[in-house]
């Protein structure tokens, strides 16, 4: 018998994906990958990335069964300053959505893999540090590190870190989110270099980050009293601005199809007619629906019907990652 901790050999984590309410869109450190502005997400019950870690004989990537070296650079160069003393690992992660086509996977990707590393090398971090490290990875990544509603406060001043918080469990405010998949394949411009695009070019950027805290506070407070109609408004509101933002850099970044402007423009009727629901989009032509259990099923029917709508993944919230230990 010993009392040595034995080492552990495979490391698993799953962890959902969000969608931003309020969105980020901007860097204030690209070196650090730190945000600009805060933002408000939600996490997807129903996505799901599954990555598992070993010890390797060299770094080694597989993304659903394929070798990605072009994501491999990206991710083995991150987890060597988020654990700088690792060893080289044998990485493979399977998502069961679309994989970059503005579906978040990097979010849950950094956060599973963050959480899985640790877990392996037993760095033993508090769940705010790995939110953290996992941010540095991705911007989003920090807030699949908490289920249900999550507000990430971005650093007050240079020298400070990211800060999040979990307004709600996915009990408290059971919403349902559902993904209007019109394109899977990859996004034409990534996040970073798109944020990079639109701090360098817009001429509306300035406009975009200070009125940034005030829509964070209303969402965070829209969350706290339950008011689906107060958290539409300004989830809306944040969605066309970051397009607009989007649209008005050079090249313009238009991530938009037809099928994008018909759901969203049947969205804005329902609501009109007192449904409750409202759209956000990201860096890709998906649309998604926020809205309450009540309303799903029809509401999805109706965005099936949408031309150019390929199918519809209906999600409520999800928790925060599970990470899986073997010895
Ligand atoms: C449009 O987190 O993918 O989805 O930090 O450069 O990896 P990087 O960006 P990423 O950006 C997400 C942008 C967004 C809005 C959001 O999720 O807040």
């Amino acid at each position: 018998m010993t009392d040595q901790p034995e080492q552990i050999s495979r490391a698993s984590a799953h962890a959902h994906p969000n969608i931003a309410l309020v969105k980020y869109w901007g860097k204030a450190d690209t070196g650090r990958n730190l945000p600009a502005t805060g933002s408000l997400s939600l996490t997807l019950g129903a996505l799901q990335t599954h990555t598992t870690v070993a010890r390797g004989a060299s770094d080694t990537l597989t993304v659903n069964g394929d070798s990605r070296p072009e994501m491999a650079e990206r991710l083995f160069r991150f987890l060597d300053s988020a654990f700088p003393d690792r060893p080289a690992l044998s990485i493979d992660t399977q998502n069961d959505f679309p994989t970059a086509a503005g579906l978040a996977s990097s979010a849950s990707g950094f956060a599973a893999v963050v959480c899985a590393v640790d877990g392996l090398l037993q760095s033993g971090h508090s769940e705010h540090r790995l939110a953290q490290l996992a941010g540095g990875g991705s911007g989003s990544a920090a807030r699949s590190l908490y289920g249900g509603i999550v507000r990430l406060d971005a650093p007050a001043t240079e020298n400070d870190d990211i800060r999040l918080r979990p307004l709600a469990e996915p009990a408290d405010w059971p919403l349902e989110v559902l993904v209007a998949v019109i394109d899977e394949g990859p996004k034409a411009v990534g996040s970073t270099e798109g944020m990079e695009r639109t701090r360098t070019t817009s001429p509306y950027y300035s406009g975009w980050i200070d009125s940034h805290a005030r829509d964070l506070d209303l969402a965070t407070d829209a969350v706290g009293k339950r008011d689906f109609a107060a958290l539409a408004d300004v989830t809306e509101h944040s969605f066309f601005k970051m397009h607009a933002v989007m649209m008005s850099s050079q090249p313009a970044l238009l991530y938009w199809l037809p099928a994008s402007v018909g759901v969203v423009r049947l969205v804005a009727d329902l609501r009109a007619r007192g449904v409750p629901a409202c759209c956000t989009m990201d860096a890709g032509p998906q649309v998604k629906v926020v809205t309450t259990p009540d309303a799903a099923t029809e509401l999805a029917s109706a965005i099936t019907g949408v031309a150019g709508v390929q199918r519809v993944i209906r999600s409520g919230l999800g928790n925060a990652p599970v990470v899986n230990l073997e010895r």
